[in-house]
């Protein structure tokens, strides 16, 4: 599934989640809409924690849901972030969450949709985001 419609989707899943964000320590809310090949989605926010390093990022708690359900086939995630919940720039994903994309998607095929607003937003493969990715490929 791909195309301007989809993408709408999940911004408008992505917002929605980002209000469900656990963010007390940063105040830095973030919403992640996750894809899946089926065409279902899976939403995900930001869980901080006081002693900071068990922090989920929104991404990772989208895929951890959808893995966890028994999903293995992902087409894009759409991600919106912003102090206080309101988007001022792109949020891109951190490193980790790169890294977790690596794991359970095609790097040359996998979008990742950076938004502002249903009607702003920028998209890239995931190997743009991490070229020279080390994947399961690598192990095979
Ligand atoms: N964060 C995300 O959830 N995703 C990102 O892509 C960047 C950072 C969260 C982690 C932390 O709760 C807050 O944003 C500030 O780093």
């Amino acid at each position: 599934m791909s195309g301007t419609s989809t993408n709408s989707r999940l911004i408008c899943a992505a917002i929605e989640a980002m209000g469900r964000s656990y963010s007390p320590y940063s105040h830095f809310q973030v919403g992640a809409a996750l894809l899946t090949g089926s065409g279902k989605i899976y939403q995900g926010c930001n869980i901080e924690n006081a002693a900071y390093t068990p922090t989920n990022c929104a991404e990772r708690t989208a895929f951890f849901k959808a893995v966890s359900e028994g999903e293995r086939d992902f087409a894009a995630i759409c991600i919106v972030g912003g102090k206080a919940g309101k988007p001022e720039s792109y949020t891109a994903p951190c490193g980790v969450c790169r890294q977790v994309m690596m794991e359970f998607c095609s790097p040359r095929t996998f979008r990742v949709i950076l938004a502002l607003d249903e009607n702003h937003w920028k998209e890239y493969k995931l190997e743009e985001l991490l070229p020279m990715g080390f994947g399961p490929d690598n192990l095979a």
